[in-house]
C-alpha cells in the first residue's frame, strides 16, 4: 500500500487544479452581487468535504452559510478541530492585476488569484492531507472537524450565531464543536524557507466616522472662515488621535497593555529582522510608528491606529473653491491582548465628541471588532506541530506573533475552551488584500505535507 507521502507526490498537479477550480469562484463576501458565487464556492467545498466520507452539513445563517463536516470519532486520541474561510476580499483595484483575480495563473513557482493564500490555499491543505490518509491508510489517527465559513472577510455575522447556539438542531453547538485543539492556516511563515508557528495575533475594533456640516457645498470665499468646514474638522481630529511619538491618545488607551516581558523581546530580536529588506519590499525610504520599540514589536506587539479611507470635497480635475458639507473617514485601531474593545469604543466616542467642533454634527459608526490573542507557549500541541512543520518543510519553525486579526480564535479560546495552533504556509508578500495575490506553490505542497503529519503527531498526545 501507498504511503500518504507518496500518494502526496503521485497528486500534485491534481491538488493544484483542484485549488485552481475552487479560486474560479468569486466568493466576495462583503458584495452582495457575489450572493450566488458566494453560495457556489460553499457548495463546492460541502461536496469535497462529503466525498472525503465526512458526515457534512451545509449550514444556512443570517449571512452566508457555513460549511462543517466530521469524521467518526476515534477511540483514545484527539480531536482537533480545523477552522478556514471560503470568502475572499474584492479584488480591486482591478487594472493592477497582472492577470485577472478569478483566472488563476501560474507563473515563477507561485499561483496568482484572489484568495489563493486567503485563505482557499492554505484551508485546502488540510482537506488534501486528509484525501492522502484515506486513500493510503484507510483511516484517520484522529478526529477531525472541519469548520469553514464564508464570512471571515466582512465580520463573521453568521459563525458569531451558530457559535452562541442559535442554529443548534439536535446537538447544542458546544458539543458539536467539541475538540482538544483548533488548526488555522490563515497567516504567514516567518520569511521563505523559514517556517513559523504564531502564537500571537492583534485584535482589531474599526470605525466610520461622518461629520456634516452646512446642508450643501458653500462657496469657500463667500462663506469660508465663517462656518466650520468638515474636512478641516476631520483632519483636525483624526490628528488627535496619535501624537507624534505614534502614541495614541484616547484617554484610557493603554491601561489594560501587558508590556512586552525582556524574554520576547529578546525572541523577536534574537529573530534578526532586515529593516532595510523590508523597506525595499515596501518600497519606502523609512520606516515609521512608535518610538521605542523595534520593526517587529510595532507589527506584531503595539496596538496602532491607521485610517483605512477618507473622503470629502472636490476630487475631480482641477480646482474648485468649496468648503465642503460633508466629510468621512474609516479607520481602525489594532489592539493587543487584553485591551478592551468596548472600554476602548466608549472612551473614543466621548473623546471624539469633545474635540468635535461647534457646527459640525459627528456620527460615529461602529464596524466589528475583536480582542488580540496569545497561546500559552506551554501548549503541549505546540511541539506536535513544530515536529509536523519540521517534517514537512525540513526546517524547524521558528515562534512568531502576527499584526494580523482572526476573531474567532478569541470565541474559541473563551466560549468553546480550545486553543488554537496557527499554522500558516503564506508569506509577507503573498498581496493578501491586495492587487496580485499569490501562494507559493512549494510551500503550498509542503504545508499539505505538514498538514497530514499534524495529523499522526496530534495523535501521539494522550487525551
Ligand atoms: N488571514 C487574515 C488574517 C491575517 C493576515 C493573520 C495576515 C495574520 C497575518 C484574515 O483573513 C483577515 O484578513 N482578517 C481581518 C480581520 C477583520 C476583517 C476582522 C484583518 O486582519 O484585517
Ligand atoms: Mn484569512
Ligand atoms: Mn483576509
Amino acid at each position: 500500500m501507498a504511503t500518504f507521502e507518496s500518494y502526496l507526490d503521485d497528486n500534485k498537479t491534481r491538488f493544484e487544479q483542484d485549488l485552481c477550480d475552487w479560486l474560479k469562484i468569486a466568493s466576495i463576501s462583503t458584495d452582495s452581487a457575489y450572493k450566488e458565487q458566494v453560495l457556489q464556492a460553499a457548495q463546492w467545498l460541502h461536496r469535497r468535504i462529503d466525498a472525503l466520507g465526512f458526515h457534512t452539513e451545509l449550514i444556512e445563517t443570517c449571512g452566508h452559510p457555513i460549511v462543517y463536516g466530521e469524521s467518526p470519532a476515534i477511540a483514545n486520541a484527539p480531536t482537533v478541530l480545523v477552522y478556514g474561510h471560503y470568502d475572499v476580499q474584492p479584488p480591486d483595484p482591478l487594472d493592477e492585476w497582472e492577470t485577472p483575480p478569478f483566472e488563476p495563473n501560474i507563473r515563477g513557482g507561485n499561483l496568482y488569484a484572489r484568495g489563493a493564500t486567503d485563505d482557499k490555499g492554505q484551508m485546502i491543505t488540510h482537506l488534501f492531507s486528509v484525501e492522502a490518509w484515506k486513500k493510503t491508510m484507510g483511516d484517520l489517527p484522529v478526529q477531525i472537524k472541519f469548520l469553514i465559513e464564508g464570512e471571515e472577510e466582512c465580520g463573521s455575522g453568521g459563525l458569531y450565531e451558530f457559535l452562541a447556539g442559535k442554529y443548534d438542531q439536535d446537538q447544542p453547538v458546544t458539543e458539536k464543536l467539541a475538540a482538544d485543539i483548533a488548526v488555522i492556516s490563515d497567516c504567514s511563515q516567518y520569511g521563505p524557507g523559514q517556517p513559523a508557528i504564531t502564537y500571537g495575533l492583534r485584535g482589531i475594533c474599526y470605525f466610520e466616522l461622518l461629520l456634516n456640516g452646512p446642508s450643501q457645498d458653500l462657496h469657500s470665499g463667500a462663506f469660508g472662515g465663517s462656518v466650520a468646514n468638515p474636512a478641516n474638522a476631520l483632519s483636525k481630529m483624526m490628528t488627535a488621535l496619535i501624537d507624534e511619538q505614534g502614541r495614541i491618545q484616547i484617554p484610557g488607551f493603554y491601561d489594560d497593555v501587558i508590556p512586552l516581558t525582556e524574554l520576547e523581546r529578546k525572541q523577536f530580536a534574537d529573530l534578526n529582522f532586515d529593516n532595510d529588506a523590508y523597506m525595499k519590499q515596501l518600497d519606502v525610504d523609512d520606516l515609521s510608528g512608535e518610538a521605542g520599540y523595534s520593526t517587529l514589536e510595532r507589527r506584531w506587539a503595539r496596538p496602532t491606529f491607521d485610517i483605512n479611507g477618507m473622503w470629502s470635497g472636490y476630487q475631480g480635475e482641477g480646482a474648485k473653491t468649496i468648503l465642503p458639507a460633508h466629510a468621512g473617514a474609516k479607520f481602525s485601531f489594532r489592539l493587543v491582548p487584553n485591551q478592551d474593545v468596548e472600554k476602548i469604543t466608549e472612551s473614543l466616542r466621548t473623546m471624539l465628541l469633545q474635540i468635535c467642533p461647534a457646527g459640525i454634527q459627528m456620527e460615529l459608526v461602529e464596524h466589528h471588532g475583536a480582542p488580540g490573542f496569545v497561546l500559552p507557549l506551554e501548549n503541549p500541541y505546540m511541539q506536535a506541530a513544530s515536529d509536523a512543520i519540521e517534517h514537512g518543510f525540513g526546517t524547524k519553525p521558528v515562534l512568531i506573533r502576527s499584526g494580523g486579526s482572526i476573531p474567532v480564535v478569541n470565541s474559541f479560546s473563551s466560549q468553546l475552551k480550545i486553543d488554537t495552533l496557527l499554522l500558516g504556509w503564506g508569506q509577507d508578500d503573498d498581496n493578501l488584500h491586495s492587487p496580485n495575490e499569490k501562494f507559493s506553490l512549494a510551500d503550498f505542497h509542503k504545508g499539505i505535507r505538514s498538514s497530514a503529519y499534524l495529523w499522526q503527531e496530534i495523535a501521539k498526545i494522550p487525551t
